[in-house]
């Protein structure tokens, strides 16, 4: 049987648009069993686009199309095709108006592509080629359009009916329906347009921006879950005055709406003045959600905010630029959370995730540049290389600027391109000529993929009184680039006295010593020297401060070296980095010999840190927090499985142990007292109150059982209850299925919390674990249509469950890859999303490999398969 096979698309194959779009008008019928999508169109052929022949191409995919009429023409069927991918209009004009009415079907819209059902809701989601399942379009970035849209539906089952802009019409119809009509008055990209429909109660709140203009923010939800919006809308009004403040930039119009859904394939959507979230990332109360719960939406809140100017009002040329949008607003949510919470703790975790995630892909058969070159599939883009990397290089821009440049810089990107559709380099060259500085070498890091390794040895010269940094710079092949060049990279370093003082960072050939502090290093060359001077005696180094490029590192320095600069570095991103590298080495020491003893230095570090009770809370809690185990497999030529489990294990049960009394007492006195609230020194108790529990119950302690089990009885904030909820649960037994079943009545009817239900269930490496997942597929709350509840159950046991996931008999990779083929005739997005831990298959042993191998190959026998799937699969294999 002929199957086609999907052909990649390539970045230098960029034409610009042969025609432009200036006005859209639609008009939707809406029905969940069959919508009708009446559109005109205004097209002219672009000036700017080399002649091409009179043939036009508009973009459409499961369309039904009704009518076609050009300047009021019907069509007759010689004058035009429609194939599954699109309709050609042969010979057009120069200029008309182009008429089309299609159908759809929203209710059988499983892959929430386009226009889709979500409950009793109707919404959309274009971002980033689906616009084109709701009309004949032009659906790429680069033509940007005026849109009106009138809603018509039924007026009692969808009394809110919503859009981009501002409502400049409503009608009651005779039928019981009614419509209403919106304006948006920004030119804007195909993949931002939205609609919503349904009952929805509105929770509304104002702000009045830096010019005093009044905006009305309106938050939609089920009516539900009225009482878990707050947050949401306080967090909207903090990042609107926060860009407002650090880049100056207001927001354009009179509304700004953000509407919660249940069934969504990502974190959330900005589409001009109608955001649609993932109802994940809204939803919270103290009892139903965790600080981590409250913490990400309050980042991904600021993150869509921030689309309006950085993807919005300045949008991508072509998906390949995806980054121009989505690194810069990461770097911008990153900035926004550092400034209203923890900037440290803020940096430890963003740096946690780009090593765990990001590394990974950069060393794996998917590795890609941040601007990639070519691609099956762009929803696969949406990666944390494009995302988390992209937004690293955003802020070594930053910090080759300094902050005031910068600042210039992002002013004349906006003043400049404001209302375009524009690329990377458009961005690089603001950085530039904002600063007077060449940029050319830094683009490379736009261009390459793959982690750059710096090797780096230190020399004193007592003789001298200088120190001698040996910086060495080699970034591994990656698929299709074996031959990498040198990175222009920034390297912030500090030197340290024996009495923990900052020297200052001296170059040898300087007149006068700076200011003791960090310095900023700029890297070029292969292998560079700096010697720096007027030290008395050997400094310790602090390298790579504040994380100042996504590299990794290999320094000479020694365990008492790196306990130094946990006690005494000022950079609390370097402090928890000595931390780490201490735990890895000593965890990678356990799984070559289990009987590798705890030093009783490394103990006493920690021992004396929990006593120091003036040390931040949350940034403490995440030094004693040990490296995931997956994260540390990456770090072994073959990961062991099983090997690093136990060392793991073992570590938490010593630590436990060694440091029982002062973990009690850090339990005892940070127990909850008055009401919850969310703020970071609050968050900070709890997280490192909760990290002393772990280790206690991970101890078998009978006290800290005990602390446990009545934590879960009686605490009154999600993050209390789901920490105590997952020690009994990894503890196994009678007092497992008990804690579960109370917590699964007491909950049922929260879809969020019933969410982590599931996945407590999945993530453990209990010898009952994937009976346990399998039996949940079958449990009546699980729905292979939602995205969140398949993540909870299969994506949380794939991507936690290390020692399960990778049994030895495959059964593991089995299970994923049957719920795999199931969900791709579903949702081939989701089915992609679940593939990525496959994507580090070759860093096992033979035999799990061949079990993967095997699992990957059989995915690509299966007849139909979405190109997602097919490309993930496919290039794993390659
Ligand atoms: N632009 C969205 C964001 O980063 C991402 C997104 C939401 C998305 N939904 C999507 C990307 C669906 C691809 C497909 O905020
Ligand atoms: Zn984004």
């Amino acid at each position: 049987m002929y199957r086609e096979t999907p052909q990649p698309i390539h970045l230098k194959d960029y034409r610009p648009p042969e025609f432009l779009i200036d006005r859209v008008e639609l008009r939707f019928e809406l029905d969940p069993e069959c919508t009708h999508v009446e559109s005109r169109l205004d097209l002219r052929r672009n000036p700017a686009a080399p002649p091409g022949g009179g043939d036009l191409w508009l973009d459409g995919e499961e369309l039904r199309l009704t009518h076609l009429a050009i300047d009021g023409r019907v069509l007759a069927s010689t004058e035009y095709r429609v194939d599954p991918r699109g309709l050609t209009l042969y010979q057009v004009p120069d200029r008309f108006t182009l008429e089309t009415q299609v159908e759809i079907e929203p209710s059988l819209n499983t892959a929430l592509k386009g226009l889709y059902q979500s409950g009793d809701l109707l919404c959309t989601q274009c971002e980033a080629e689906n616009f084109r399942r709701i009309t004949y379009f032009l659906d790429r970035p680069d033509v940007l359009a005026r849109y009106t849209t009138t809603l018509i539906a039924d007026q009692a089952r969808f009394p809110v009916l919503l859009s981009n802009g501002n409502p400049i019409a409503r009608a009651e119809l005779t039928d019981g329906r009614h419509s209403v009509t919106w304006e948006d008055p920004f030119p804007k990209p195909s993949y931002l347009f939205a609609l919503v429909a349904g009952d929805l109660s509105l929770i509304e709140d104002r702000f009045v921006t830096a010019s005093g203009r009044e905006v009305r923010l309106q938050l939609f939800v089920e009516p539900h879950n009225r009482d878990k919006g707050e947050h949401a809308l306080n967090a909207l009004k903090k990042a609107m005055r926060w860009d407002e403040e650090r880049f100056g930039r207001e927001y354009d119009l009179d509304f700004y709406m953000i509407v919660a859904v249940s069934h969504f394939n990502m974190g959330a959507m900005e589409n001009k003045g109608l955001n649609i979230f993932n109802d994940k990332f809204v939803l919270a109360r103290p009892d139903t959600a965790t600080d981590a719960d409250f913490d990400g939406i309050e980042s991904i809140i600021a993150h869509e905010y921030f689309h309006n100017w950085t993807g919005n009002r300045i949008t991508c040329r072509d998906w390949f630029q995806l980054s121009l949008k989505e690194g810069l607003t990461v770097y911008r949510d990153q900035e926004f959370s550092s400034d209203v919470g923890s900037r440290a703790v803020k940096r430890i975790r963003d740096v946690r995730a780009l090593r765990t995630h990001q590394f990974a892909e950069d060393a794996g058969p998917l590795a890609h540049p941040v601007r990639p070159e070519s691609y099956i599939e762009i929803d696969n883009f949406y990666t944390a290389t494009v995302y988390d990397k992209g937004a690293e290089l955003v802020r070594m821009q930053s910090a080759l600027l300094g902050p005031t440049t910068f600042r210039h810089a992002t002013d004349l990107y906006f003043a400049r391109h404001d209302g375009q559709a524009v690329t990377i380099e458009d961005f690089v060259r603001c950085m530039e000529d904002a600063s007077g500085r060449d940029l050319s070498q830094f683009r490379r890091w736009y261009e390459q993929a793959g982690t750059p390794e710096l090797f780096i040895r230190g020399h004193y010269d007592a003789a001298t009184w200088t120190y001698t940094l040996n910086v060495r710079q080699e970034t591994p092949p990656t698929p299709n680039q074996p031959i990498k060049r040198p990175l222009h990279i920034p390297l912030a370093i500090g030197l340290l006295g024996p009495d923990g003082r900052e020297s200052p960072v001296w170059l040898a050939g300087e007149p006068e010593p700076p200011a003791p502090g960090t310095r900023l290093l700029e890297l070029t060359e292969p292998e560079q020297q700096f010697v720096f001077t007027g030290l008395s005696e050997r400094p310790v180094p602090s390298i790579l401060r504040g994380f100042s490029a996504p590299v990794r590192v290999h320094d000479d320095l020694s365990d008492a070296d790196r306990l130094f600069l946990m006690a005494h570095d000022r950079d609390g991103f370097c402090r928890w980095d000595a931390a780490q590298t201490l735990h890895e080495r000593l965890i990678l020491a356990l799984v070559a010999d289990e009987t590798h003893p705890i030093p009783e230095d490394y103990l006493a570090a920690f021992r004396h840190a929990l006593g120091d009770t003036t040390a931040d809370r949350a940034l403490l809690a995440e030094m004693l927090t040990l490296p995931s185990e997956t994260y540390l497999g990456d770090r072994m030529a073959v990961i062991d499985v099983e090997g690093l489990h136990r060392a793991h294990r073992h570590l938490m049960c010593e630590l436990g142990c060694r440091l029982r009394t002062e973990l009690l007492a850090i339990y005892d006195s940070h127990a909850e007292t008055g009401p919850y609230v969310f703020a970071p020194e609050a968050v900070g108790r709890r997280a490192l109150k909760n990290l002393a529990l772990s280790y206690l119950v991970y101890a078998g302690d009978e006290s800290g059982l005990a602390c446990c089990r009545a934590q879960f009885e009686t605490a009154h904030n999600m993050t209390d209850v789901m920490a105590a909820l997952g020690l009994l649960v990894d503890q196994g037994g009678d007092e497992a299925e008990a804690a579960l079943q109370s917590f699964y009545r007491r909950w049922t009817g929260e879809p969020l919390v019933i969410d982590k239900w599931f996945s407590v269930q999945a993530k453990f490496a209990r010898p009952d674990a994937l009976e346990r997942v399998k039996a949940l597929i079958h449990h009546p709350d699980y729905s292979p249509h939602n995205p969140n509840r398949v993540r909870a159950l299969v994506g949380t046991f794939a991507k936690t469950n290390q020692v399960c996931f990778h049994a030895v008999d495959g059964s593991g990779y089995r299970f994923l890859v049957d719920q795999v083929l199931e969900l791709d005739p579903i949702n081939p997005v989701l089915a992609a999303q679940l593939l990525k831990p496959f994507e580090r298959w070759r860093r096992f042993d033979a035999g799990r490999q061949a079990l993967m191998r095997t699992e990957l190959e059989r995915i690509l026998g299966r007849e139909g398969l979405s190109s997602d799937v097919f490309e993930v699969a496919s290039k794993a294999l390659a």
